[in-house]
């Protein structure tokens, strides 16, 4: 979804052709996000104003707008301190064009520019009370509302700071949001905030930091200030009572210092990895270089201080490196991907598993009435692989869920439940919103992410980080076998101490030693999934057939396949073909159909047999050596052999290849297709 990245430089000189470079950059960090118009806004050379340009399209079409638009010397020339905010908007609220991209703005002068992530459920509202009072709306955004209502604000009451504009501001908004605000009327000022929407601060000094917390400064009446009030009159817009600092402890302050407000860690890794993840409602300003942290209103358990977190991420880990697409990148990054998931916690020598961060509660989810795996999209799909495990090995009754359709069902929810969350960015809407959910009716959250400080894992009381590293293709390829991995793991560690599952805890610990090994062998078939793809890339559909641990294979390579290449795609359980898909089946449609030697290869035979006398040429995905099963078809993929309930991470990676060379094939984009985003974080 959309991308905020801001830059503010205090006596560090930087001309401002180097800002907006800094800027771009920032932007093409979060392009893999997805979005589909773009927008900069920094300060004039010649007068107080603030300029902007916008573009409809990539980055790079917002590139070439900048070199024409700020072309003159007088950008070359060294600014000591400077803001300047740049954004990728995935349209919600009006078309993509130029005067719906963002910035923002509050009047003709620019007084008021704003990039946001998220949706403003009661903009109508405002933009209605702002009508009324003159205000002419430019945009179909809901965005707008923000900037025009700080300068109606500011222009009411004149002695307010920056910030108190924008804390004002922010309780008349409902809905999710981050944001960031510049103003021509507090140069070298930036307030951002959110609320729903993730956002951060890096932060970068010449020495080291001389703190490695930032203080929460609370307003002074806690009573008046209601930043939990619904004013669902909002366009009364009324204006709260100032509010004052009370803390005693000092916010940030460094000599020369710049400050980078941005979406998520990739788009400051390569200036700083010292970063402070906001939480809703807190409003975060830099004036003077200094920056600190407000909240209106103090609740018992809330923190006195935020905490400034060193990132991990390495710069490569966001690079490309020799491929041609992030999505390539990370299906080959798999054998390492796994190990890291398993590393510290699979002691291969003493047959042992240990997840540290939920180790503590294992007691209490041993006792729990049922789990229930939530999660959206690819993340749910590795629900649905590894649910028979889990079922086998915790002896619990196992529900798997869609976030979305889980909310709607208002799903019973019970304190002795144990609910997982399964999220790689660790941000999406409907799988947040249902934690929240179950989280209120009393049960255990766990939360199994890839995305450290992301919002699922800060509201989780326990939970694993896949540690599959960022994964930046829209497309998500290895965080699902990362995910596999994470919740076999949990099942091992479930069943440590029941004897009669020692012999099967065995092998699959054995068969995990050796996964990264089996991957790179499955890696090697790339040349030949190329092919199967130039047969393929022309046809409108692909049904993809299986059954048993290797459904959620099906489901998942159908799902690569319409998101990368546009082409209709169904993951069909084989058991299900003579109920209805079985009419599909001709000489001309192309099917996948994946049969390996495990508990199910008899019915699995059986399925192939009914598509095979009806036409159907399938190509098959069986074992290495199957020369019975490959006999069925003249074209087939060979897995080396694993444990069964990990067959599914080695069925999966042909897959993963298949839809990215005919996403090739066609033309697509392959690491932003279409419409979609890498974080959904709207409902
Ligand atoms: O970040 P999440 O894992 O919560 O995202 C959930 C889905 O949006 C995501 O898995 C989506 O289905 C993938 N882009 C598919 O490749």
């Amino acid at each position: 979804m959309c991308g905020i990245f801001a830059y503010l430089n205090y006596l560090t000189p930087k001309s401002r052709h180097e800002v907006l470079e800094l800027l771009l950059n920032g932007l093409k960090r979060l392009e893999y996000r997805g979005y589909d118009s773009t927008g900069v806004a920094i300060d004039s050379p010649q007068t107080s104003d603030i300029v902007m340009v916008k573009r409809c399209g990539k980055v790079k079409v917002l590139e070439d707008a900048i070199n024409e638009h700020f072309s003159g010397k007088e950008y070359d020339e060294p600014v000591l301190t400077h803001v300047g905010i740049a954004h990728t908007r995935w349209a919600t609220h009006g078309v993509p064009c130029e005067t719906n991209s963002h910035p923002q703005r509050s009047d003709d002068e620019n007084s008021f520019v704003v990039v946001h992530n998220g949706i403003v459920t009661n903009y109508k509202d405002v933009k209605t009370f702002l009508e009324k009072r003159g205000y002419v709306f430019e945009s179909d955004t809901d965005t707008e509302v923000i900037a025009k209502l700080v300068h109606h604000l500011w222009k009411k009451h004149p002695g307010y700071s920056f910030r108190e504009l924008v804390e004002q501001v922010i309780q008349q908004l409902e809905g999710a949001f981050a944001i960031a605000i510049k103003s021509k009327h507090f140069p070298g000022e930036c307030v951002a905030s959110r609320r729903g929407s993730p956002l951060l601060v890096g932060i970068k000094t010449k020495t080291r930091l001389s703190t490695d917390h930032i203080p929460i400064l609370y307003g002074k009446d806690e009573k008046s200030p209601q930043t939990c009030e619904k004013d669902t009159e909002a366009a009364k817009a009324k204006v709260l009572p100032r509010t004052e600092s009370t803390s005693e402890f000092m916010p940030l302050e460094e000599k020369e210092v710049e400050y980078f407000f941005a979406s998520d860690a990739s788009a400051v890794i390569e200036h700083t990895n010292r970063v402070i993840y906001l939480e809703d409602d807190d409003v975060a300003a830099v004036r003077d270089g200094t920056l600190s942290i407000h909240r209106l209103k103090k609740c018992l358990d809330d923190p006195h201080a935020r905490e400034i977190t060193t990132l991990k991420m390495e710069i490569q880990q966001i690079m490309k490196g020799n491929y041609d697409y992030f999505m390539l990148k990370e299906i080959f990054e798999q054998p390492e991907s796994v190990v890291n998931t398993m590393r510290g916690r699979v002691r291969f020598d003493s047959k042992s598993v240990v997840l540290g961060g939920i180790k503590e509660f294992i007691p209490e989810i041993k006792r729990c009435r049922r789990l229930m795996l939530i999660g959206c999209g690819t993340s749910y799909h590795s629900a649905v692989a590894t649910r028979q495990l889990l079922e086998e090995l915790t002896e619990l009754p196992v529900m798997v869920e869609l976030a979305s359709d889980f909310l709607d069902r208002n799903t019973p929810i019970f304190r002795d439940d144990v609910c997982f969350f399964i999220s790689q960015s660790g941000e999406t809407a409907d799988s947040l919103m249902a934690l929240r959910y179950c989280k209120q009716r009393g049960a255990l959250i766990v939360g199994i992410t890839n995305t450290v400080g992301s919002s699922i894992c800060r509201e989780s009381h326990c939970g694993v980080h896949i540690n599959a590293g960022p994964e930046i293709g829209v497309a998500s390829t290895k965080a699902y076998t990362s995910q596999f991995i994470s919740l076999v793991m949990f099942a091992l560690v479930m069943s440590e101490d029941r004897l009669s599952l020692q012999q099967r805890r065995l092998e699959i610990i054995q068969a995990l030693y050796e996964l990264p090994e089996r991957i790179r062998q499955v890696l090697k078939l790339d040349s030949q999934v190329q092919e199967l793809a130039k047969d393929l890339f022309q046809h409108k559909s692909l049904l993809i057939m299986g059954r048993g641990y290797n459904f959620a294979t099906c489901l998942e390579g159908a799902l690569k396949v319409k998101e990368l290449t546009y082409m209709h795609s169904e993951g069909i359980m084989a058991g299900e073909l003579k109920h209805g898909p079985l009419a599909l089946i001709d000489d001309r449609m192309p099917v996948m159909m994946i049969v390996l030697r495990d508990p199910v290869y008899i019915k699995c035979i059986n399925a192939l047999q009914q598509v095979t006398s009806r036409k159907g040429c399938p190509i098959i995905i069986c074992e290495e050596g199957d020369e019975e099963t490959k006999s069925y078809s003249s074209r087939s993929l060979e897995i080396p052999r694993t444990v069964d309930c990990l067959q599914g991470i080695l069925t999966v990676i042909p897959m993963q290849l298949l839809s990215y060379h005919i996403a090739v094939l066609r033309g697509c984009d392959v690491d932003c297709p279409r419409n979609l985003a890498k974080s959904v974080t709207v409902e």
